[in-house]
């Protein structure tokens, strides 16, 4: 057994943005994009959007889609949405491209290079860097690619609309109908998406795979749990196990965050007992408080608060009658609000004439 006092961090990364040490779960959402590379260029798996809120695991999906799109034979640029992304694409390409163009000798004459449009490997030659824009680069790119049976995945992050986000979007579309093998992964919070749906430009996005990211399986947390406290020599009853599993309530982040606190609560070699439970389960909602719940609520105005306030007093499924009542007819009109927050992705409609939170913990903490 180890002596040092194990680094939580080695299995449970509680932060934004990284690569989880294992990967879990999505494997519907993961096939269903996979599948779509192998499809026809232009069809509608290959154009996909992910949504969902802050901590569900939308930067996560993406280095892992990034990872498998490598194995299947695609060569990945992933951005995150700014206005310089058309440029950190190229280059994205160029630099992740460039491993299979190592041998390639420059061309012997200066014609015949300007005529491909590129100099050396995926470098443009002078006269295409500075001539071409993202669509005719990427369009050289495509072909140059396709040469070592290549295909180009753009992978955005954060996405939003912006004048990038309509050329790129354009591009896309463009390269499509001139049978280049691209294809495009995006996601975002709810509202970026829905902005971005509703842009006049980006309106054929539409008719791309939306595809909302929900909570992670809790059978999946909880053998992943199990494994990565035997393996440190953690012990935990299998009580103690399923609380820690029923306290992520399948939030990604939460996972992180739980699992994480169980290791740096347990002493070396040691039990996790009620105690250790407790702790770790205040410290990972103060770190949801402030990474999650504020971020989430900030830009509400004080009605939609109201609006929320009510929804979590009356608790649980919410219907629209209840929520009247509960607001009175003093209470802002319901309507507005419901669409504002469910396009927002504060709360979720499971059925018609229903509401509920769409993070967990969330209705607790408006509760306070
Ligand atoms: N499927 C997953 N398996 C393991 N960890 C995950 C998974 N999805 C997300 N995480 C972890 O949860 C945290 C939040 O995920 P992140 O992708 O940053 O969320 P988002 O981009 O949606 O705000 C990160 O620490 C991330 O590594
Ligand atoms: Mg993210």
């Amino acid at each position: 057994m180890k002596t040092d006092k194990v680094n939580p961090h080695a299995f449970f990364q509680p932060t934004f943005g990284n690569r989880p040490d294992q990967y879990i779960g999505r494997d519907g959402e993961i096939e269903q994009f996979m599948e779509g590379l192998q499809e026809p260029i232009g069809s509608r798996n290959r154009c996909t959007l992910f949504l969902g809120q802050r901590g569900m695991g939308k930067t996560a999906l993406l280095l892992e889609l990034s990872d498998r799109a490598t194995r299947a034979g695609y060569v990945v640029a992933r951005v995150t949405a700014h206005e310089g992304m058309p440029k950190a694409i190229i280059e994205q390409f160029q630099l992740n491209g460039s491993q299979y163009f190592k041998e390639e000798k420059r061309k012997m004459t200066g014609m015949t290079a300007g005529v491909l449009g590129f100099s050396l490997g995926l470098t443009f030659s002078e006269a295409a860097e500075r001539q071409y824009g993202f669509r005719s680069k990427m369009s050289l790119l495509c072909d140059k690619l396709a040469e070592k049976g290549k295909g180009a995945l753009i992978l955005i992050d954060e996405v939003r609309t912006s004048a990038a986000m309509r050329e790129v979007a354009s591009a896309y579309q463009e390269l499509v109908g001139d049978g280049k093998n691209v294809a495009i992964a995006m996601a975002g919070l709810p509202h970026a998406v829905s902005s971005v749906l509703n842009d006049s430009v980006l309106t054929f996005l539409n008719r791309a795979c939306k595809v909302e990211l929900g909570l992670i399986s809790t059978n999946l947390i909880r053998a992943y749990y199990e494994r990565s406290f035997r393996s440190i020599g953690i012990k935990i009853s299998d009580e103690m196990l399923d609380r820690a599993t029923l306290a992520t309530r399948g939030f990604p982040y939460l996972m992180q965050l739980i699992g994480y606190y169980v290791i740096q609560y347990t002493p070396e070699g040691g039990t996790v007992d009620a105690s250790v439970m407790d702790k770790a389960e205040k410290a990972a909602m103060g770190d949801m408080e402030d990474n999650v719940f504020k971020p989430i609520l900030s830009p509400l105005s004080d009605n939609d608060k109201v609006f929320l306030k009510a929804l979590a007093n009356i608790g649980g499924t919410v219907t629209t009658a209840k929520l009247q009542a509960a607001l009175g007819r003093r209470g802002p009109a319901i309507q507005p609000y419901r669409k504002r927050l469910l396009d927002a992705g504060v709360i979720e409609a499971p059925r018609r004439g229903e509401l509920v939170f769409a993070v967990p913990y969330l209705a607790d903490y408006m509760h306070d």
